[in-house]
C-alpha cells in the first residue's frame, strides 16, 4: 500500500515530523511563515492528512478541496480556526493539542501579570536607554499581587492552572465559567460568580475562555466601566475576546490600570495607539512557546494524525461523533 501523504502547513518541532515520516510521505511548507490561502487549498487536494496552525482557516472551502482527507490535526488547543460542524458533516475527524501546553500558557499569564503590575518592561526600557538617574522613593511604583483578588474568566485547564499558581500569593480567587470547577473550589475556596461580580471585585482578570460568538468582544466599553480603575486585564486566550480599540481608550483614560497581552484581535497587527501605551506589556502569542510544550504539541499532533489516518479514534479527537457513522473498527 502506498504510504499516507501528509502536509504540514508550517515547520513544527522535528520530533513530530520524524514520527510522521516513519510511515508517511510528509511535505512541510518550506517557508517559515503562514501558508498563503491558495497554497493551502492546492496542497489539501491530494493529501490524506494535514497538520495546520491557528493561522490557517480550516473551513468549508478547505474541506471541499481536501477530497481524500482522512483527518485534520490542529497544532493548537484552540479550535476557532476550524469549522468543526463542517468537518463533522463531511465525516472528517479533527484533533487538537490540549494538556501539553497548559502550564506553559498559565505561566505566561503570570509573566504578563507580574510584568505589568510591577512595571518591569517599562523600567527595562528606561534602563536600556540609559535614562535611569539613580534610586528614588517615587520611581516606578506599581501594584503588588499578594492578597489581592484574582478573577479567572474561563476555568478550563489553563484557567485552572493559572489560578492554582496563585497559591503562593494568597489571593482570593473568583471565577466565571459555564460550569462549576470543583478543583478550584476545593483547593482555593474559589467562588464561582456572575460576570458583573467578577468585573467589579477583581484586581486582576485573566482570560482563558475559547473564542466563540458568545465570548467575542466580551471585554468592551461596558465591561471596562464595571472594572475597578486599579484593575489589570491579562489575555493569553484569543485576541478577539477584547475589543482592542476600546481597550486602548480605557487604558488611555485610566478606566483600568493596565493590561498584559499575548494575543490580539487582528494578529499580527495591534490596534492603533496600543503600542504607545506604557501600561501594557506585550508578547507575540507565545503562551505555549517553551521548547517542551511546542515539542509535545508536535508529537501529539503527529500521533493524533497517525491514528486518524489508520481509521482509529485519535486521543484528542474533538468531533468523535464522526466515528459513530463509521464501521465498528473505527469506533
Ligand atoms: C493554542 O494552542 O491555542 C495556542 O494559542 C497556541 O499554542
Amino acid at each position: 500500500m502506498d504510504p499516507y501523504r501528509v502536509y504540514v502547513t508550517r515547520r513544527i518541532p522535528k520530533p513530530g515530523l520524524d514520527l510522521l515520516a516513519e510511515c508517511c510521505e510528509v511535505e512541510v511548507n518550506a517557508e517559515d511563515r503562514p501558508l498563503p490561502r491558495t497554497r493551502l487549498l492546492e496542497k489539501a487536494r491530494d493529501v490524506d492528512g494535514v497538520i495546520g496552525l491557528l493561522t490557517d482557516r480550516i473551513d468549508a472551502e478547505f474541506f471541499g478541496a481536501a477530497e481524500r482527507l482522512k483527518g485534520y490535526a490542529n497544532y493548537a488547543v484552540g479550535l476557532d480556526n476550524v469549522d468543526l460542524a463542517e468537518a463533522t458533516r463531511r465525516g472528517v475527524p479533527v484533533s487538537n493539542t490540549p494538556d501539553v501546553l497548559t502550564n506553559a500558557t498559565a505561566e505566561m499569564a503570570w509573566a504578563l501579570l507580574l510584568a505589568v503590575c510591577r512595571r518591569v518592561t517599562e523600567s527595562d526600557r528606561v534602563m536600556r536607554a540609559g535614562r535611569w538617574t539613580g534610586w528614588g522613593p517615587l520611581q516606578f511604583l506599581g501594584t503588588g499581587v499578594t492578597g489581592r483578588t484574582l478573577g479567572i474568566v474561563g476555568a478550563g485547564r489553563i484557567g485552572t492552572a493559572m489560578a492554582l499558581m496563585s497559591r503562593g500569593f494568597s489571593m482570593p480567587v473568583l471565577y466565571h465559567s459555564p460550569s462549576a470547577n470543583p478543583v478550584l473550589e476545593k483547593e482555593l475556596s474559589a467562588r464561582r460568580v456572575d460576570f458583573d461580580t467578577l468585573l467589579a471585585e477583581s484586581d486582576y482578570i485573566s482570560l482563558h475562555a475559547p473564542l466563540t460568538p458568545q465570548t467575542r468582544h466580551l471585554f468592551g466599553t461596558e465591561a471596562f466601566a464595571k472594572m475597578k480603575p486599579t484593575a489589570y486585564l491579562i489575555n493569553t486566550s484569543r485576541g478577539p475576546l477584547i475589543h482592542e480599540s476600546r481597550l486602548v481608550e480605557a487604558l488611555k483614560e485610566g478606566r483600568i490600570a493596565g493590561a498584559g497581552l499575548d494575543v490580539y484581535e487582528r494578529e499580527p497587527e495591534m490596534a492603533q495607539g496600543l503600542s504607545e501605551l506604557d501600561n501594557v506589556v506585550f508578547t507575540p502569542h507565545t503562551g505555549s512557546a517553551t521548547v517542551a510544550a511546542r515539542t509535545d504539541m508536535a508529537l501529539l499532533a503527529a500521533r493524533n494524525l497517525l491514528a486518524m489516518l489508520r481509521g482509529e479514534r485519535a486521543k484528542n479527537c474533538v468531533n468523535p461523533e464522526v466515528y459513530e457513522s463509521k464501521s465498528p473498527s473505527g469506533s
